[in-house]
């Protein structure tokens, strides 16, 4: 199953910023994890994080959703600064959805009930709920475990129930904290052609995606950016990122290449 990503949105002229961090820097406790980081996201871009363990992936997203608070700097989401706006407003007024990288998912509840509890918060139509969950997994192949509790699926079925609970709101800012952890090859490609496509569906969605897969995760990228040591280091379009020298040194290492 091969890739279709019929353009990038680098060839494109919209710049229009639909995420923006501006001198954001963070620390807990003594520890500084952020320093002065500034990046934007555009309207209808993939943008790929990568970066080490703990070099501050998951709390870029924590900051977005609001659950985290920086000590400096400003969040703007369409040039509205969101720093004070509540968590529940920020995922209502710009519709973001976020895959977490661990958990997302209620153990006792099955993969039916789990996508049935967001669809009653996010389905409006409510005589549409039955058919955007049926749609949800049967799209993401779940019909086998639909009466499963979340507990008893395996890492990538689970991860798969989070990803069809994220996209049930039809959002238009989407989060994904390693969202191929877990995946088997096929299940894995299958991601990419549904990120993908979440462009091609509605081309002002923007989508910023974290995973240690570098090479599946740059393949889906318009433009990419590497943070390591609390900084961004370099960003870019993936053919580019990966020939420059501080993101080889610091991140790819020379022998990394996608094709
Ligand atoms: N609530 C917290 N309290 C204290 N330290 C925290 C907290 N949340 C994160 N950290 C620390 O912040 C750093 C960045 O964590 P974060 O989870 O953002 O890393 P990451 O880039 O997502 O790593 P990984 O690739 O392993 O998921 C880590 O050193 C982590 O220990
Ligand atoms: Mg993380």
């Amino acid at each position: 199953m091969g890739i279709i990503k019929k353009f990038y949105i680098t060839k494109f002229k919209k710049e229009r910023p639909k995420i923006e961090l501006k001198n954001i820097s963070l620390s807990f406790g003594k520890r500084q994890i952020l320093d002065n980081i500034t990046l934007t996201v555009r309207e209808g871009e993939i943008c790929g994080m990568l970066g080490p363990n703990g070099v501050g992936k998951s709390t870029i997203f924590n900051l977005i959703t609001g659950l985290l608070k920086p000590n400096f700097g400003s969040i703007y989401i369409d040039k509205k600064k969101i720093n004070n706006v509540p968590i529940y407003k920020r995922a209502l007024d710009f519709k973001i959805s976020i895959v977490p990288q661990s958990g997302g998912v209620f153990s006792d509840l099955t993969c039916y009930q789990n996508l049935n509890a967001i669809a009653d918060l996010v389905v409006r139509e409510k005589k549409n709920k039955t058919f955007e969950v049926e749609k949800m997994i049967s799209k993401f192949e779940l019909d086998a475990v639909k009466n499963i509790k979340a507990k008893y699926l395996s890492g990538g079925q689970k991860k798969r129930v989070c990803i069809a609970m994220a996209l049930l709101s039809n959002p238009k800012v989407v989060l994904m904290d390693e969202p191929f952890q877990g995946l088997d090859l096929l299940s894995t490609s299958y991601l990419q052609e549904t990120i993908v496509n979440l462009q091609t569906e509605d081309n002002n969605r923007c989508c910023i995606i974290s995973d240690h897969a570098a090479a599946d995760l740059l393949k889906i990228s318009d433009r990419a950016i590497i943070l390591a040591n609390k900084k961004v280091i370099a960003h870019g379009p993936p053919k580019e990122l990966i020939k420059d020298e501080s993101a080889k040194s610091l991140y790819f290492g020379d022998t990394f290449n996608i094709n």
